[in-house]
Order: C-alpha cells, then sequence, then structure tokens
C-alpha cells in the first residue's frame, strides 16, 4: 500500500492545473451557456469539492458539430500520426499518476491504492489503442468476375457518443476514447455527473497531448436525461457507447435506433463465482475476495454470487468470512485502506434492503451487515451464508460490499443456478480439474470467465456482455473493429 505521506491533500488537488470545473468544448474551456454549475461531493465526507459547468443541450450540439467538423484532419492523418499523439496522452498520465489518483479517490470514494491501478489500468487503454492505429488492416478477397478484385477497407465509424459511469472514472472514458482516437473518430463525453472531475483532468492531458480541438469534447452535466438525448438522437453522432445500468442501457439503445447508430452497451451483472469440492481453497478464497470486494463490490464485474459445493462449503465460509473480517474501511485519501465509502447513501439503503430481505429469507450474517460508524456512506464488507436462491440478492445487482453465498451439490445445477439471471457479464469458477473447468466455462452464458482467477481486466482482452448484460466488446483488436465500418470496393480491371 501506498504510505499516507504521499496522498495529495484536496488543498493540493484542488490547486493543481488538472482541477478543472469548466466543461471543455471544442478545444476551449468554457462555462455552460446557461451559466449553470453542480456540486461535486467527497462521498466520504458529504462535503461539496467542486462546482462543476453543468452543459446544456446546445452546449451538447455544439461539441457534436464540432467533432464533424474537426474529424476529416484526424481522420486523414496516418496511423502512425495519430500514434504518436495517444502515446504522448499515455505518458502524460503516467507522470500524473498521483494527482489523477487523488481526484479520483476524492470524488469517486475507491483506496489511493485501487485509484492508482485504475489509472494505469485507463492509461493502458491508450497505450494499446495508439499502438493499434497503425494496424488497421482491410483485405483483398478473390474477385466474383475473372476482371474483379475486392478490397476490403476499415474506416473510422465518425463522431462517437461517450456516456460513462461513476464507477470507473478514468477507465471507462479511455477504454472507449483510446480506440476511438485510434480509428480516426472524434469523441464527445459525457462523464457520470458524480465524477467529472477525472474525465475533466483527462481532457486536460489530452489537450496537452495535441489531441487537436474538437476531436475530444467533455460536457459535464446535471441534465442527464436531456443531454443523453442530445447525444444519442444527433444525426451527425454515428456511434454512442454506454456503459451504465441495463435500465439506462435500454433506453439509450431505443433513443439510438431512431437513426441507426453503430452502439456498444456494458451494461450490469450478476456475477457467478462458483466454487467447486475440488478446488484450490486459498485460491478460491483470494479470488472471490478480489472479485468482491474491488472497488467495494462496485463494479459490473463484481462477484454477486457465490455458489460452493457442499462438501466444502462449511470450510470456504470459514475461510471467507475470515479474509473479509481483515479488509479495513475508512476514507481514501487517510490512509490505505481496503475498502472507501459507497458513492452515496443509496447505495447503502439498498445494500440494506437486500441483506434485510435475504434473512428474513432464513440466511445469516457471518461478518459485516452493518453500517459503519464512519458516516452515512461507510458500510462493513460482508458474507451472508445459507441464502436461498428465491432472496432478491439472487437476482439483482448489489453493487455493494456484500457477498451471499448459496449451496450447490453437483456441476449441473452449478451451472443451471449459475444461467438463472437475465445478465450474462462475468462469471468466475474455481476448480483444480481441467476438463471441468473447459465444461463449465463453455456451458456458462457470459462474456467472460476467469477460471481460478478473481481478476479479469486488461487491455489486452475482449471485454463485454451477453443477453441482458450487452453488446460489442471494449478493450483488443475486437474493440477496435467496433470503431470503424468496413467498405468494400468492387475493382474491374
Ligand atoms: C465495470 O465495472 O463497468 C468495469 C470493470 C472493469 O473494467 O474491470
Amino acid at each position: 500500500m501506498t504510505e499516507a505521506a504521499s496522498f495529495p491533500t484536496v488543498e493540493e488537488l484542488q490547486a493543481h492545473d488538472l482541477f478543472r470545473t469548466d466543461a471543455f468544448v471544442a478545444g476551449n474551456w468554457v462555462e455552460a451557456k446557461d451559466g449553470e454549475r453542480f456540486d461535486v461531493n467527497d462521498p466520504a465526507t458529504g462535503n461539496v469539492i467542486a462546482a462543476v459547468a453543468s452543459c446544456t443541450v446546445d452546449d451538447v450540439n455544439h461539441a457534436i458539430s464540432a467533432a464533424n467538423d474537426a474529424w476529416g484532419e484526424w481522420r486523414d492523418r496516418t496511423g502512425k500520426e495519430r500514434a504518436q499523439v495517444l502515446r504522448k496522452w499515455f505518458d502524460l498520465m503516467v507522470a500524473n499518476q498521483r494527482i489523477l489518483a487523488g481526484l479520483m479517490s476524492l470524488e469517486q470514494g475507491k483506496s489511493f491504492a485501487e485509484s492508482s491501478t485504475e489509472v494505469a489500468y485507463g492509461a493502458s487503454f491508450i497505450e494499446w489503442f495508439g499502438e493499434e492505429a497503425k494496424r488497421l488492416d482491410g483485405s483483398i478477397i478473390p474477385g466474383h468476375r475473372h476482371d474483379a478484385r475486392i478490397l476490403v477497407l476499415r474506416q473510422p465509424v465518425g463522431v462517437v457518443a461517450a456516456i460513462t459511469p461513476w464507477n470507473f472514472p478514468i477507465a471507462m472514458i479511455t477504454r472507449k476514447a483510446g480506440p476511438a482516437l485510434a480509428a480516426g473518430c472524434p469523441i464527445v463525453i459525457k462523464p457520470a455527473s458524480a465524477t467529472p472531475l477525472c474525465a475533466l483532468a483527462l481532457a486536460r492531458l489530452a489537450e496537452q497531448a495535441g489531441v487537436p480541438p474538437g476531436i475530444l469534447s467533455v460536457v459535464p452535466s446535471r441534465q442527464t436525461g436531456t443531454v443523453g438525448t442530445a447525444l444519442t438522437t444527433s444525426p451527425l453522432v454515428r456511434k454512442v457507447s454506454f456503459t451504465g445500468s441495463t435500465e439506462i442501457g435500454k433506453v439509450l439503445l431505443k433513443q439510438a435506433a431512431e437513426t441507426v447508430k453503430k452502439v456498444s452497451m456494458e451494461l450490469g451483472g450478476n456475477a457467478p463465482v462458483i466454487v467447486f469440492d475440488d478446488a484450490d481453497l486459498d485460491k478460491a478464497v483470494a479470488g472471490t475476495i478480489a472479485a468482491k470486494y474491488r472497488n467495494s463490490g462496485q463494479t459490473c464485474v463484481c462477484a454477486n454470487r457465490v455458489l460452493v459445493q457442499d462438501g466444502t462449503y462449511d470450510r470456504f465460509v470459514d475461510a471467507l468470512t475470515e479474509a473479509t473480517r481483515k479488509l479495513t474501511v475508512g476514507p481514501a485519501l487517510t490512509g490505505a485502506f481496503d475498502q472507501g465509502p459507497l458513492i452515496d447513501a443509496k447505495a447503502v439503503d439498498k445494500v440494506e434492503e437486500l441483506i434485510a430481505d435475504a434473512t428474513a429469507m432464513g440466511a445469516s450474517v457471518s461478518v459485516g451487515g452493518e453500517r459503519d460508524a464512519l458516516g452515512a456512506t461507510f458500510f462493513r464488507p460482508t458474507v451472508l451464508c445459507d441464502v436461498p436462491k428465491s432472496a432478491r440478492i439472487a437476482k439483482e445487482e448489489i453493487f455493494g460490499p456484500v457477498a451471499p453465498v448459496f449451496r450447490f451439490s453437483d456441476e449441473q445445477e452449478a451451472i443451471d443456478m449459475a444461467n438463472d439471471t437475465e445478465f450474462g457479464l462475468a462469471s468466475y469458477l474455481f476448480t483444480q480439474d481441467l476438463s471441468r473447468a473447459i465444461r463449465v466455462a463453455e456451458a456458462i452464458e457470459s462474456g467472460m470467465v476467469g477460471v481460478n482467477s478473481g481478476i479479469i481486466s486488461t487491455e489486452l482482452a475482449p471485454f463485454g456482455g451477453v443477453k441482458e448484460s450487452g453488446l460489442g466488446r471494449e478493450g483488443s483488436s475486437y474493440g477496435l473493429e467496433d470503431y470503424t465500418e468496413l467498405k468494400y470496393l468492387c475493382l474491374s480491371i
């Protein structure tokens, strides 16, 4: 863990050049057109830390038309030229890791160590996609006539609108901006209203790296619905990329359908962790802790249901309870804690409701299960045992530090339980039997499977879900394809 002495203070962050409270539109730092601002709060204390410009629909339309105007020059650069700009942006992110991590801990609440890791993770998308900018290869297909040759080109899709969440205030932006810019697309980003400061700091670094005016705009706003609609309905926007809840994703999908936009949707999850009797117990516990308590349980790929086979159930629950008891909780910038606050009091209310529902149905709390005395947004890491399959917590995304543990007796029951959800983002399984690992991984309906691993996220792999967890993939060369269109040329020679 990082030494407390190196944590930036709130005053240091607020005085820094990366602490930006104006919107970044068409290459300028601006007030919203109506002058409105909204407060950003530290989730640990509730204190107001900034008043940020609240963009209007006019501001958003200005950003979109500037993006469309700037597009041609950016698209016409060689891949190598775009790669050089992205490389500079990556270098600047790395050089400013401490300040970016401080901003993230301040506005989002995650521990400083996790924030620092997210800055590196976020920067990795800029590095990876910058390198890939040189490899937007097409193909030549043998013709269907003697005189015909078929050329297939990859071209940038056009103006991209990105609507990003508060739980990963940097990585969920760079996972979209990296491939967009690499492919030759401009991007307009609407960050979550809880966490605009990281987005604006990224824009400042992009400006310093030489991203041309208009190619990247950041339009924070508290008018989330109307601004979102402006982005999803503008005929100039050709692609919408959203990370957030399935509920909002469905609304945006309908809106984007009007003008038949390309879409990427990274939506909710209900990840199962399956622990078989033959699992390495230490590995299974460490993997479950990692998959459950990352970002205090506030990720779409967090373990939502821990399914444990009868023969190892008691030993596993005891070990998970002990490991959970060791997790420390506190405000991120005051010490090297494992967990920070949840994003707001509503998130804590939901966690409490789900625990109350499960315990009313017979579940028991082996550790945690209550708010922490630190304040209204702090909740103790919790393990719930013997949770019935019919409890709400088996169906709903928890987004908090609660590990509900369920029992199963055989492989087929585990697969059926894992698939008994409308979601299909991530899943995890722990077994030392290779055949079983492959069989079960293939049978689970999810876009990603961690086998004996609780952490699966990397810029090198395609991230995304099936069923109601989304459409498209982010990261890896598949993630770049989602920002391009294929064009076929029929040549007669
Ligand atoms: C998410 O929770 O939406 C993203 C998590 C990740 O990239 O690991």
